[in-house]
């Protein structure tokens, strides 16, 4: 038989017995007790083996009931909480879900529908919990730089369809929360983004994320960063790794493009990673900049061997040899992109070079960095082009 659901009542601003006299009353719901405020809940959640919480209230914005949904969700992150409230204004479940709220019933109802409302809400959480502890079999790959403009959307959308290319199921996310370019790089409409899937509120699973990616002509799924800077701040962190969680368990690869430099959700993000690409240009400045990354990676612990140093406009006559690239970095970059004036006609264009120049030397540079991460060997010789004169020279810089 299956075992009942333990369940602890928060009630705040209602009659507590006339919660528990609406509570299911069949023996797969097991009532753990009622508490009252804050500290209440927080210590028995501390206390007691709970499989649900409910917090019975009234769905006031100025409820008191926010805060227990807030400081339940830190105490026990385990525990799905779910609103019984006796009006749901959309302000109240907002901010409810935002606080870590896993759903919501209207209260009172049929005990039969509220005891499904909360198995389905336990069982949602069963199954993103698992993900949590095995944290997914596909690779989540982080793209960095340090600065602006160095490559890191190019990259990412490139890497994303060398991948796709190579057979592979890929999500790329653009969170670059607020001037996000991936869309335009793609060539796609930002018809369904973040915004929306953290608006729509509630638990997040594979079928809800799939509702909110947009997909490309070659397979790429993509999850779009939100239209507007104003809307950015709607993503939250904990969205953003339960988002990532979902994602690495359902695709071979997650893609994430960055915005620049250590933001709250960069570092979460590459918390979460399996891999990260470090993409760095041929300039003093930028190179500097990715001295600076690698060693804040370090001292984030990062393992250095899932670390992969990308040298954007490798080609460039700037002054810099390899030989100063390696002494400046301490390491060899592992892939070189040359400057190609199709590049940016690509980006305009919103076809990825992969795509819109198959043998030019950047689209070779991709599939070789798609190629260490999939294992597979790249086969396409790359010709060198009137668009991408600089062959010689980055053989040069191939050397190893
Ligand atoms: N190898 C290259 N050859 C030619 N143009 C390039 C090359 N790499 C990047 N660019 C151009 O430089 C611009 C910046 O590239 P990209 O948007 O990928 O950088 P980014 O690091 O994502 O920037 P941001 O930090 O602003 O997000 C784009 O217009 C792109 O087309
Ligand atoms: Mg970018």
């Amino acid at each position: 038989m299956e075992r009942s659901i333990r369940a602890l009542i928060a009630v705040e601003g209602l009659d507590s017995f006339d919660v528990q006299r609406g509570m299911p009353d069949d023996p797969s719901f097991q009532l753990l007790g009622v508490t009252e405020g804050v500290d209440d809940t927080v210590r028995t959640l501390q206390t007691r083996e709970v499989d649900v919480l409910l917090v019975a209230c009234e769905g006031r914005e100025d409820d008191r009931s926010l805060q227990i949904i807030d400081s339940a969700h830190r105490t026990a992150p385990e525990v799905p909480i779910v609103v019984l409230a006796t009006s749901s204004p959309n302000g109240f479940l907002r901010r409810a879900f935002e606080a870590g709220a896993a759903d919501m019933a209207l209260f009172p109802q049929s005990k039969e529908q509220l005891r499904f409302a909360i198995s389905k809400a336990v069982a949602r959480h069963l199954r993103t919990g698992e993900r949590y502890g095995e944290r997914g079999d596909g690779r989540l790959i982080c793209v960095l730089g340090p600065k602006g403009g160095t490559g890191k959307t190019l990259t990412a959308c490139n890497l994303a369809v060398a991948l796709a290319l190579a057979n592979r199921s890929v999500l790329i996310i653009d969170l670059d929360l607020q001037f996000g370019d991936v869309a335009l790089c793609l060539g796609l409409p930002p018809e369904k983004t973040m915004y929306d899937l953290a608006m729509s509120g509630g638990s997040l699973d594979q079928e809800k994320l799939t509702d909110y990616v947009m997909k490309h002509d070659t397979g790429v799924e993509v999850l779009l960063a939100p239209a507007r800077p104003d809307q950015a701040s709607a993503i939250t962190i904990e969205l953003l790794r339960d988002v990532l969680v979902v994602a690495r368990a359902n695709y071979d690869f997650v893609v994430a493009d960055t915005p620049p430099g250590f933001t709250a959700e960069v570092i979460s993000t590459i918390d979460a990673s399996s891999d990260l690409v470090m993409v760095g240009t041929l300039d003093s400045l930028s190179l500097k900049n990715t001295k600076l990354g690698l060693e804040t990676l370090q001292l984030m612990d990062y393992d250095d061997s899932k670390i992969q140093l990308v040298l954007n406009r490798a080609d460039t006559r700037v002054g810099i040899s390899h030989h100063d690239v390696v002494t400046v970095l301490g390491r060899e970059p592992r892939i070189f992109i040359p400057s190609d004036r199709e590049i940016p006609r690509a980006v305009n264009e919103g076809v990825p070079v992969t795509l819109s120049r198959p043998q030019s030397y950047a689209a070779a540079s991709f599939h070789e960095l798609a190629a260490l991460f999939t294992g597979d060997t790249p086969t396409d010789e790359p010709v060198a082009t009137s668009h991408s004169p600089g062959g010689r020279l980055l053989s040069r810089l191939r050397r190893n």
